[in-house]
């Protein structure tokens, strides 16, 4: 315990320390628990950060491909393959940060770095639902057909977008995690600067 509220103090700047040592976490989590909930979710973020990388390459591999069917095949793929195992490893990374928040110190809008993985995870999550998902029959449709001559969907240019901004938030995320910048959302510093 002693180590964590050390790391906690060094990480919230010695005026924030004082009272995040009083904050009580919402749950009761042992110290085994939360190391195996911290390995899930590292875990999870870092599956997630793969997969968002598999998808650049085959959106790139799929736009620039030398034959046509390297091409379709990476748009098979990428409409077979990508979704759930994106979406599983989001909700893991959610729910496992969810409930390492309320079981530590940390909280889930006490810290401004939490608060903001928070929201960027769950838009991420929504994002992948509402924008990504529906477009992937045609993309499959459009990989088993692509030959000389087949129109190219219109959404098919704009899949460059899903990976882009998501390793963008998510390199974001991973920087938050470990910088833990901000300070508290109320009472504490205020400034963005660092520690
Ligand atoms: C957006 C995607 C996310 C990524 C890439 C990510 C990444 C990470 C990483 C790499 C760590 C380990 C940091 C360290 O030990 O120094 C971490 C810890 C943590 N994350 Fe996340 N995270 C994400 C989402 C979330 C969400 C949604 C929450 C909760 C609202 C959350 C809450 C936490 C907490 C509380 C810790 C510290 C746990 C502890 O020290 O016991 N994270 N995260």
């Amino acid at each position: 315990m002693a180590v964590y509220e050390r790391n906690l103090a060094r990480s919230t700047g010695s005026r924030a320390a004082p009272a995040a040592r009083r904050a009580e976490p919402l749950l009761r989590i042992g110290r085994k628990w939360r190391k195996t909930l911290l390995i899930a979710h590292v875990v999870s973020a870092g599956a997630w950060i793969g997969i968002d990388v598999m998808v650049a390459v085959l959106v790139l591999t799929g736009r620039f491909g030398t034959t046509d069917e390297v091409r379709g095949l990476a748009y098979q793929a990428l409409a077979a393959f990508v979704v759930w195992p994106m979406l599983v490893s989001a909700l893991a990374c959610l729910v496992t940060g969810v409930v390492l928040g309320l079981g530590t110190r940390w909280g889930l809008l006490r810290y401004w770095w939490v608060a903001v993985k928070l929201v960027l995870n769950a838009v991420l999550c929504v994002l992948i639902v509402v924008a990504l998902q529906p477009g992937m029959a045609e993309v499959g449709e459009y990989g088993r057909t692509l030959g000389p001559g087949v129109p190219e969907p219109a959404g098919i240019t704009n899949l460059f977008f899903p990976p882009a901004v998501s390793l963008t938030a998510l390199t974001f995320a991973t920087v938050l995690a470990v910088a833990k910048p901000w300070g508290r959302v109320r009472g504490g510093r205020r400034g963005g600067g660092p520690r």
